[in-house]
């Protein structure tokens, strides 16, 4: 079990997921809308209850959030929003199948400062690789964060795979905010972020 530890090693998670049956816990149909590392899910259970026909997941590798927001979600009887406790760096694989995401939202990943810890960081080259599998064509991944150097990071990594570019985006595109985004909004961070976009289906990629 994670604990109530406020970082969790990646490396020291390692429970699966296995016993989830996504088509019964959401009586939705791909594509879904996923949100990593959803924290306390705020901000997937205020666009679940936005818009009502799109199925969103958030995972998150703290047992006690991902209780607690599905609790949220039941309080509201919203019935296509659904959280899921897992390491996205141990499990993302077995959650979805190609071409079942239209968006992968990641805002405030774990910085994980020290120079030693920078292998902790959840968006790595496997993960962009497994999310531009599962993403369908046209779908993307949003990425925010106000630590610079992170975000430099983690867009190299999204523009360095070959099906992904980099798209506009407007607050009309990506909704809502964060608990995170708020807090850092009103400290007076500078917020970076960005849009990718998966422009080649999985099938037909040459790289
Ligand atoms: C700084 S918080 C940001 C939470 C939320 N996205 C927000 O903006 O308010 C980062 C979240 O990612 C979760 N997390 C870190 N590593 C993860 C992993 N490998 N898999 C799933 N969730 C992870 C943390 O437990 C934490 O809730």
């Amino acid at each position: 079990m994670a604990g109530r530890r406020k970082h969790v090693n990646p490396f020291h998670f390692r429970a699966h997921p296995e016993g989830i049956d996504l088509p019964a816990a959401l009586p939705f149909p791909p594509p879904y809308e996923v949100h990593i590392g959803a924290g306390k899910g705020d901000l997937v259970l205020e666009l679940a209850r936005e818009n009502p026909g799109t199925p969103f997941i958030g995972l998150e590798i703290r047992d006690f959030l991902t209780d607690g927001a599905n609790r949220q979600a039941a309080a509201l009887n919203l019935k296509n929003a659904v959280f899921i406790n897992c390491n996205v760096n141990i499990s993302l694989d077995r959650l979805f199948a190609p071409e079942q995401v239209r968006r992968f939202d990641i805002r405030f990943p774990d910085p994980w400062f020290k120079k030693r810890h920078h292998k902790r960081r959840m968006v790595n080259s496997r993960l962009v690789e497994e999310m531009a599998r599962q993403l369908i064509p046209g779908g993307d991944i949003f990425i925010m964060t106000d630590v610079e150097p992170l975000f430099h990071e983690m867009a190299a990594l999204l523009s360095s795979h070959p099906s992904l570019e980099l798209a506009p985006w407007n607050a009309g595109i990506i909704a809502g905010d964060t608990h995170w985004q708020r807090h850092k909004s009103r400290t007076g961070a500078e917020i970076h972020h960005a849009l990718f976009r998966k422009t080649v289906p999985s099938d037909q990629r040459t790289a």
